[in-house]
């Protein structure tokens, strides 16, 4: 039921390499993906959770509003979940699928096997009807393997907004990637996290909680056991800032004393000032038009937008 897509160490010595490449710029960056660790994925499902983080309840407003009418356009059809994680939301497409009556195909795609493993099983106890195909890796190695469907047609999702902590430039190869799984007439359904006041979306990455801050943190906590590093996390402070002119959040970790820090593994030491920072993540927020522009220049065409009330989450339903 899963496949795996094993890391080469080829791909291991290219992670060093980004980590080397991210800690002596200017601006320090570290890969997003290092926030992901078992710890780092476990409090981001806690974040989900926050009261100031509105995009996981609001997508899934949407969903549970919404999911029939997807359903009823795309009708039966193998479904694609990029990043699928616990496949919570998934449940509110599955469950409308469902009630067309004909058994469906579900391709689950993350590059934790665990969350993958307990996930699937979980959910062929609850659709037993549904063919479920799991795929263990990254979505550039699971697009690249795709052969054409058997079924009347396929659906690519990508929720949550996480297309938003890509580059434009990884948006663009990403979404070109996306174009070369889909024959013409399959579908690709976009969740997206929208322009709004700084304040709502600054306190959605500096909750009240200080989970952000740890799961920030544990960045570096991934680092010292990765690359048998002594970063002192005691050291560093997390603060996310909104940039109006890129239309992104920022999540920084800003050192707090004029100090060194050392990745063994990488023979790699770094120097920190106070008051410099690491910046670790960024988190695009979209303008519903400019975005339909850019997968229509894909060959992705609109067929229809659900928002909720406030429009401070968006769907997009395209067709290739
Ligand atoms: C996974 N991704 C869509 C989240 C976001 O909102 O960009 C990651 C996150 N980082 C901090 N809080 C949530």
């Amino acid at each position: 039921m899963i496949k795996n897509e094993t890391p080469s160490s080829t791909i291991e010595q290219k992670v060093g390499e980004e980590v080397i490449q991210g800690l002596t710029q200017t601006q320090k960056t570290l890969p997003a993906k290092y926030l992901y660790d078992a710890r780092g994925s476990e409090l981001f499902e806690q974040i989900c959770d926050l009261p100031e983080y509105y995009p996981t309840r609001t997508e899934a407003a949407i969903l549970r509003q919404y999911a029939p009418e997807i359903v009823q356009i795309t009708g039966v059809c193998e479904l694609v979940e990029l990043g699928s994680g616990s496949s919570t939301k998934t449940r509110l497409l599955l469950d409308a699928y469902q009630n067309l009556g004909q058994s469906g195909k579900y391709v689950p795609i993350d590059v934790s096997e665990s969350i993958l493993q307990s996930s699937a099983l979980q959910l062929q106890k609850d659709y037993p009807n549904l063919q479920i195909e799991a795929f263990v890796g990254t979505y550039e190695q699971a697009l690249a393997q795709f052969q054409p469907t058997s079924f009347p047609a396929r659906m690519i999702f990508f929720l949550g907004s996480s297309i938003g902590n890509f580059t434009p430039q990884e948006c663009d190869r990403f979404l070109q990637q996306v174009t070369t799984v889909l024959a013409p007439g399959d579908y690709f359904l976009i969740g997206l996290d929208l322009q709004k006041p700084q304040p709502i979306l600054e306190a959605a990455y500096n909750d009240a909680q200080g989970v952000t801050a740890a799961f920030n943190l544990n960045i570096l906590s991934h680092l010292n056991w990765r690359f048998q590093g002594n970063f002192d996390l005691n050291l560093f402070t997390h603060q996310a800032i909104y940039n109006q002119a890129n239309a992104q959040i920022e999540m920084h970790l800003y050192s707090q004393a004029s100090h060194s820090v050392s990745l063994n593994d990488l023979n790699l030491d770094i120097s920190f000032q106070a008051g410099e920072s690491i910046l670790t993540e960024i988190s695009r927020k979209f303008d519903l038009e400019t975005i339909q522009a850019q997968l229509a220049a894909k060959g992705l065409n609109t067929v229809r937008i659900w928002t909720d009330e406030q429009q401070w989450f968006g769907l997009i339903l395209c067709q290739a």
